[in-house]
């Protein structure tokens, strides 16, 4: 394949609680997509501490009003070629803190470009309850997500703190989730530069 310019992707973390297993695996897709040659872009709900969504991005007419750290974020989430989204499983469902950090954005800023979703629990079925919700958002603002989910069951044991595997299934699901992301990624960033997206 010909050399291009790296992958820009943002990596979300959506959960903020105390003593979170989310960091562990964002700290694990992390690392592989650094070495896997993209350019990466780590957004933590917990770190960036944005409050319950009072006014989104979009809805500052006048964007020298926004908050800095808020057209900041809006900025690189634009300009991104695509997106990894980690998220826990609260109730069959999103952790609110991931989809009050996606709403302070405007869909433009994702559409036509693609989504990967990892999700995680302590539990057998890794989050995949809360992906399936996950991919219904994502499809609303036009981040379609891949069709590979890489569900971590038991993350607890599948990753250290640090986010270093423990065993081999870790590797592998993340290579093949993220070779349908890249695939994606670069299929629609050529054809964005190409042609454009509609108006
Ligand atoms: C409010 C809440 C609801 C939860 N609901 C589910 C659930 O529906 N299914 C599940 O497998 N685990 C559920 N759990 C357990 C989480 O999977 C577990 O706490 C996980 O570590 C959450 O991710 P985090 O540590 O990054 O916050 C829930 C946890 C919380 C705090």
């Amino acid at each position: 394949m010909a050399a291009t310019k790296p992958l820009k992707i943002v990596l979300f973390l959506g959960t903020v609680r105390e003593n979170r297993l989310g960091l562990r695996v964002a700290k694990f897709m992390q690392n592989y997509l650094v070495k896997t040659g993209h350019d990466v872009d780590f957004m933590d709900a917990q770190e960036l501490d944005l409050p319950l969504l009072k006014k989104p991005l979009h809805f500052y007419r006048d964007q020298s009003e926004a908050p800095p750290l808020l057209v900041d974020l809006g900025q690189r989430v634009k300009t991104a070629d695509g997106y990894v989204m980690v998220s826990g499983e609260y109730n069959h469902s999103i952790p609110p803190a991931l989809s009050n950090l996606l709403d302070y954005f405007p869909g433009s800023s994702f559409s036509y470009k693609p989504s990967a979703i990892v999700c995680y629990s302590p539990g057998q079925y890794g989050g995949m309850r809360a992906a399936i919700q996950l991919r219904a958002l994502l499809g609303e603002i036009g981040c379609l997500s891949v069709s590979n989910i890489f569900g971590i069951p038991q993350a607890n044991k599948s990753l250290d703190e640090e986010g270093n595997p423990q065993n081999d299934h870790m590797e592998s699901g993340a290579k093949r989730l993220i070779t349908q992301l890249d695939w994606h990624a670069h299929a629609m960033r050529n054809h964005r530069e190409s042609v454009g997206i509609p108006k």
